[in-house]
């Protein structure tokens, strides 16, 4: 319950540098979505009143990304003074002078953390000054520590450059996501120093300094420590991404869908999959890609923002922007590029290319083909190996094909060209002309063969002793 007022600052200034990378850190993905994007979706869960974010490394870059996810949340800058004490003074400093309730802070660099765990830190909050997350670790190197009094009441926080020995044995850590009561932190933010071994600013000094004027300080502890894992590199990005995932998994099998090999199945945050789907190993469903009920997608597939229709089999298929429709077969080995749109079903089968491509109910591209810029009616047959010449060089240009139309074999259809309702074309044809309903097209340089040619020009080869053997059997 919290009737309280909130504003929720996003620490995001950070440079990163432990990323070794050009993006800045809570710009890296997991999931689909970058480390801000997540953490800007968990403070909106609260419905805060303010939400600012704060910014300093590459701020364009990430000032951008909290325009385009949180477009009413104020971009704070971070000025020269280096630090999360830093950053969080020059937030307070942005919410209006009457804001006069609790503020939340949250590290863009924690991106599991999940609405439940902020809404019972809120919850742990009520009458406190300030309320942090703790977790236990193993090893907390790098953490700043909870230091605690023999009677386990909380003291303050130590981060590990600052620690003693004996602090550093500690394994409780500071998550770095708390509540304060805001009339709290604006007296005590202008107490932090830069006296410490990294020279910063640190929020992590506010609870003893609000312990001092005699606020109540708690600590909610959570048990699960990947709610709070910080990433700080990229061991530690691929390590909350594999965990991440297994639990998008664990969802959507306990929803009803068959993965059947989770390691090697990665699924973005926003994937949906309907009951009775099953997913085979070595699969990636990445962005808004849609899976409706009883669809078999994989071995080895990648879909990209691509929707696949109820009962359709997608095997060893690469796709982006497509759309396959109910019942229809793709693959194995089809390359679907945007504006593929597979009508019920289609089928798009054997080292098959489509792109901008329209192929309507029924319809069939089998095997071999390139398949750009068209649209093929419904109940149509598209012979092996068959091109659309669609690229003039300069220009784009579409290729019609009509409804049960057959086309023969390594067929050229030079766009733009169309093919009538019901017509058929032989085996070989270059389509330079529409081609008008039910008729049959055929163009074909007549064949010439020459008798004898090989044991002329090829004597003694194999080929001509071949032809010789033919010819002694024939005689
Ligand atoms: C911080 C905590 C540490 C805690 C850990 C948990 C401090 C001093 N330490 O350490 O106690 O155990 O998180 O993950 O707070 N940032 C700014 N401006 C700055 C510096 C950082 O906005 O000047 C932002 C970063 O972009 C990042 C977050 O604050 O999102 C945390 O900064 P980081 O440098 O990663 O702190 P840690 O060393 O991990
Ligand atoms: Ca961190």
């Amino acid at each position: 319950m919290t009737d309280q007022r909130i504003a929720v600052v996003v620490l995001a200034a950070g440079q990163g540098t432990r990323m070794k990378s050009s993006t800045p850190k809570v710009l890296h993905r997991l999931a689909g979505l970058p480390l801000l994007a997540h953490v800007l979706r968990t403070a909106a869960s609260l419905e805060p009143e303010h939400l600012a974010v704060v910014v300093r490394h590459e701020r364009e870059r990430v000032a951008d990304e909290v325009a385009e996810r949180a477009p009413d949340a104020i971009v704070v800058d971070q000025d020269e003074v280096p630090g999360t004490g830093r950053a969080v003074q020059v937030a307070v400093q942005a919410l209006p002078d009457d804001f006069d309730g609790t503020v939340v802070v949250l590290s863009g660099d924690v991106p599991l953390l999940d609405a439940v765990s902020l809404r019972a830190l809120l919850n742990a909050h009520a009458g406190n000054a300030v309320t942090l997350v703790s977790a236990i670790a193993d090893d907390a190197t790098g953490l700043g520590r909870i230091v605690r009094d023999a009677a386990g009441a909380f003291v303050g926080i130590v981060e590990h450059k600052d620690a003693t020995d004996a602090q550093r044995t500690i394994t409780e850590y500071n998550a770095g996501i708390y509540a304060f009561d805001v009339t709290h932190l604006r007296a005590v933010l202008p107490s932090l120093t830069t006296a410490n071994a990294q020279g910063e600013q640190y929020v992590t000094d506010v609870p003893a300094l609000v312990i001092e004027r005699g606020g109540a300080v708690d600590v909610v502890t959570l048990t699960d420590p990947w709610l709070v894992a910080g990433i700080n590199d990229r061991a530690q990005l691929s390590d909350a991404a594999r965990e991440l995932n297994a639990r998008i998994v664990r969802r959507h099998q306990v929803a009803g869908v068959t993965v059947q090999d989770p390691a090697t199945t990665w699924i973005d945050l926003d994937v949906t999959i309907e009951a009775d789907a099953e997913i085979l190993p070595g699969t990636q469903l990445v962005g808004a890609t849609a899976i409706a009920a009883g669809a078999v997608v994989g071995p080895d597939t990648t879909l990209r923002d691509t929707e696949v229709g109820a009962g359709a089999v997608v095997n060893r298929v690469d796709a982006t922007l497509a759309v396959i429709g109910d019942g229809a077969s793709v693959g194995p080995f089809a390359y679907l590029r945007p504006g593929t749109v597979l009508g019920e079903r289609g089928k798009i089968g054997t080292f098959v290319e489509t792109k901008n491509a329209v192929i309507g109910r029924g319809s069939k591209v089998p095997h071999l083909s390139y398949i750009g810029d068209a649209e093929v009616g419904e109940e149509s047959n598209i012979g092996a190996n068959t091109i659309t010449a669609n690229y003039d060089g300069v220009h784009k240009h579409r290729t019609e094909v009509g409804s049960h139309v057959r086309t023969g074999s390594h067929n050229v259809f030079v766009a733009p060209v169309r093919i009538g309702d019901g017509a058929y074309t032989g085996a070989g044809t270059t389509v330079r002309k529409d081609v008008p309903a039910g008729s049959l097209a055929i163009s074909y340089a007549p064949q010439r063969n020459t008798d004898g040619w090989v044991e002329e020009h090829r004597p003694g080869s194999p080929a001509a002793e071949a032809a010789r053997h033919a010819h002694g059997e024939q005689i």
